[in-house]
């Protein structure tokens, strides 16, 4: 642990050291769960908590920003006392306070991110930003101890779509990404148009299992000259189409059917790209990480296909693939070791890139 009294020293804001036992309280609210988690020396779960918002977005089909906020805003602190209490340690213990502080919706990103400001004053510890997508990626060395840049990252969210090259733990490079709408965004639209729930990601995987991944045709979009980036917005329509027309039509779905096929057809758009972006830019280790990494249609063809390629895959466990505050603890002690440390003064942003560099952002 971290010396008490280096930190009272230098107060907020500078760079304290951190070690191997360094205790990190991380905070995650950027979109519908409120999280917080006890991590240690980045790569081990003490605790890790989460309330999610679902049944209440659910009534509205997707996310409510408004109601998010507040819901973010009723229970942040008793979820960090219970994030402290079931991490078997004390409020004094924490050597660092991690918050996510981008991208997201920005109202909720503002709950957590002044929530851990309060906190990282009070206590007299830094205050370590935390980029969404980088944490997501550091799900994997929650999974795999052993793990180590660099390495590609397929990152699969309800946002985003992206093939990034991880050079260093806060050395990122986006090798693709979405033209358009994300592979979870598709996922959600799907479901929603067939009228069978929030989040759809998961109704459509439980909906595939067993079923003809080819009993609808669904097209799989190239993007002209980017090899790596991606497009779904021509798959979301072909769907709501095919939707609309069975309506009027009077004719019945295939549902599962048409789940498996909604699954292969964006699991084809995702796997070949990310196993060609190793080869192309000689990554040997293909990490995955994101809501949309649940997928089992996904895992089993990136499992299949990198296998082929005589690439070194990494998948998380799905409790680790969505939104959790673990992997910002993860992801916040490799931050901490490059010196991105936060005053008072960080603000939240709505969208800012994985490749982001910290002391150009913070010298704006
Ligand atoms: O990473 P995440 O929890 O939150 C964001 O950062 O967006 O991802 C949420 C997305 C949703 O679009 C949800 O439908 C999708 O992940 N998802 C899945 C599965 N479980 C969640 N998509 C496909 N198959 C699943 N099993
Ligand atoms: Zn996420």
């Amino acid at each position: 642990m971290t010396d008490r009294s280096t930190h009272r020293k230098h107060g907020i804001g500078t760079k304290n050291s951190q070690n191997d036992d360094s205790l990190i309280l991380a905070i995650e609210s950027s979109c519908d769960e409120t999280a917080v988690a006890v991590v240690r020396g980045g790569r081990r779960i003490l605790s890790s908590e989460i309330a999610s918002q679902i049944e209440m977005h659910r009534i509205y089909g997707g996310v409510v920003p408004e109601i998010a906020s507040r819901k973010h805003a009723e229970v942040i602190d008793g979820l960090s006392a219970l994030a402290i209490r079931n991490a078997g340690i004390s409020l004094a213990d924490i050597d660092a306070v991690a918050v996510t502080f981008a991208p997201g919706l920005i109202g909720a990103l503002l709950v957590g991110l002044n929530y851990a400001k309060g906190v990282a004053m009070a206590l007299d510890v830094p205050l370590i930003p935390v980029h969404h997508i980088r944490g997501h990626v550091a799900a994997n060395y929650l999974a795999y101890p052993d793990l180590e840049p660099p390495f590609m990252c397929l990152v699969a969210s309800g946002g985003h779509t992206l093939l990034l090259g991880v050079d260093g733990y806060t050395d990122y490079r986006v090798i693709g990404s979405t033209r358009d709408d994300a592979a979870g965004e598709t996922f959600d639209k799907a479901a929603r148009v067939l009228g069978i729930g929030y989040p759809g990601g998961k109704v459509l995987d439980s909906l595939s299992a067993g079923a003809n991944p080819d009993a609808y045709f669904l097209p799989r979009a190239k993007v002209e000259g980017s090899p790596f980036d991606m497009s779904f917005s021509g798959l979301k329509t072909a769907i709501i189409n095919l939707v609309h027309n069975a309506e009027q039509k009077g004719a019945e779905l295939d549902l599962p059917g048409l789940a498996a096929s909604i699954c292969k057809a964006i699991s084809d758009q995702i796997v070949p790209r990310a196993v060609n972006a190793c080869r192309e830019y000689g990554y040997k280790k293909l990490c995955a990480a994101g809501g949309v990494v649940a997928n089992s249609v996904l895992r089993a063809d990136l499992a299949r296909e990198a296998s082929a390629a005589g690439l070194d895959l990494y998948v998380p466990p799905v409790s680790l693939c969505g939104d959790n505050a673990a992997m910002i603890g993860s992801q916040a002690f490799y931050e901490w070791a490059a010196g991105s440390i936060a005053d008072m003064e960080i603000n939240a942003y709505a969208t800012l890139s994985a490749d982001y560099l910290f002391g150009k952002l913070i010298s704006n």
